[in-house]
């Protein structure tokens, strides 16, 4: 048998598609173009405002930051929008389905379009995992406020312990140990049902849960708000001092609190990327991708730091490290203001629901430009005949992305997102300065400035 000369091998992983290549695939895809820009905005809005705002701001700041955990908000915020601006670049120039995969892919090459698939994976996959999980927290709660009480041991990660306040639940001298989280397993497999049935039915869905979702922040926003300035004083002494005194511990207070606050917050925006996977849906992907991009990450960026200072102001910092700090923060609202909390748990529960059906839906598009490109067996990109979308492929996600949030913590799972997030945006800002020195006359629906 004749060897294979090396050069064939590094021809192959260093293989790349051609920016033509990508633009014609754009002109036959099979999918329909259903998404407008506001569709893109919602869509951006739907993944981004997640676990993150809802969860992960009341550990970052009862541990880490403290009020300042809005500045951690701002650092986190304009991070992504550096990113954010390339991504738009991107998205603009070669309006496909797969986003960073196709970028890495017309770039640097196949191997590293492959790795660039895998990272995606970690990002997208796990972080409807961890949304589940958030989202699971949030059921359990609010199902407990109505007496209605699921087995502990099918509520959290398998071999951890229930705690409270950081120590362990004792039922009759032992702790309890969970074997499952069976609300985040659930939720993943429904909406990956959803998901088969059509992305333009999806898309309706979604516009509807994300306006849930931003009603009840905003109200949270407006109605503490009043709150707040109608008794400023009573208040002001939760801002003093406004970034706590170091502990001593790198990373608990002080700048190196507020930085290690803006890691966690950062996840808080991951999502409005998933935007740029849906450009073979848009309707006219060289404008609508950079309005969707942008306009989802400036109106998240803007609730963020907002929610963050009703939060920070109307109770003291340390008393946020809870799995629904929103809800611990509008019970200080007053008594007669009840009947908000548990509505905020009901629009935490819904708008969470959407995170996940918004990142699960942009991890079934790479795996189908994955497979169209032949990276991935060719099941994965059929497309089911009546509903047109990639059904098989979006079943073994719900698959995975279930299982992940069914037996991992919310921390483990969080980390393995963040590192394959920041991979991929570093590979998508050195793709933009690789397009514009090889390839600067393609049109470019919008450019990244200076
Ligand atoms: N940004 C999303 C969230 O906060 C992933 O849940």
């Amino acid at each position: 048998m004749a060897s294979v000369p090396e050069r064939s091998f590094l021809s192959r992983i260093t293989r790349r598609k051609t920016v033509e290549q990508v633009q014609e695939e754009t002109r036959t895809s099979e999918l329909k173009r259903t998404l407008g820009p506001w569709n893109l905005v919602f869509l951006g809005i739907g993944c981004i405002i997640g676990a993150g705002i809802f969860v992960r701001t009341g550990n970052a700041a009862a541990l880490h930051a403290g009020p300042a955990v809005l500045i951690s908000y701002a650092i986190a915020g304009i991070i992504c929008a550096f990113a954010g601006l390339c991504y738009a670049e991107l998205a603009s120039t070669l309006p496909v389905s797969g986003s960073a995969y196709t970028y890495s892919y017309a770039t640097i090459g196949e191997f590293c379009a492959w790795i660039m698939g895998a990272l995606l994976l970690l990002e997208y996959g796990l972080a409807a995992s961890v949304v589940a999980v958030g989202w699971s927290g949030y059921m359990v709660s609010l199902l407990g406020d109505l007496g209605i009480h699921i087995p502990a041991a099918l509520t959290g990660p398998a071999g951890h312990h229930l705690q409270k306040d950081g120590v362990d639940v004792l039922v009759n001298g032992a702790p309890v140990v969970f074997a499952f989280n069976l609300p985040a397993f659930l939720v993943c497999a429904a909406l990956a049902v959803l998901l088969c049935i059509g992305v333009s039915e999806s898309a309706k869905f979604n516009n509807a849960i994300v306006a849930i979702k931003v009603t009840v922040l905003v109200a949270f926003i407006l109605v503490g708000g009043f709150i707040i300035l109608k008794n400023l004083p009573a208040y002001t002494h939760n801002w003093q001092p406004f970034i706590p005194e170091p502990t001593g511990k790198d990373g608990e207070f002080g700048w190196s609190g507020i930085l290690r606050a803006a890691s966690i917050v950062f996840f808080a925006y991951i999502g409005f990327e998933a935007v740029s996977t849906a450009g073979q849906e848009a309707k006219d992907p060289g404008k609508d991708m950079p309005f969707g991009i942008i306009g989802s990450l400036v109106a998240c960026t803007l609730i963020y730091i907002l929610v963050s200072i009703v939060m920070t102001l109307i109770v003291p910092y340390q008393s946020l490290n809870v799995p629904d700090p929103v809800a611990v923060a509008v019970d200080a609202f007053g008594p007669q203001w009840g009947w908000f909390a548990k509505t905020i748990k009901i629009g935490a529960i819904i708008g969470l629901t959407s995170v996940i059906l918004v990142l699960m839906y942009g991890q079934t598009r790479i795996f189908y430009t994955m497979a169209r490109d032949g990276l991935l067996p060719r099941v994965f990109s059929r497309v089911h005949p009546k509903f047109r979308t990639p059904w098989i492929n979006t079943l073994l996600v719900g698959i995975i992305v279930a299982l992940a949030a069914g037996f991992f913590d919310i921390n483990s799972l969080g980390d393995m997102t963040s590192v394959g997030t920041l991979a991929a945006f570093a590979v998508v800002c050195l793709s933009v300065i690789w397009l514009r020195r090889t390839h600067p006359e393609i049109p470019r629906g919008y450019r990244v400035p200076f």
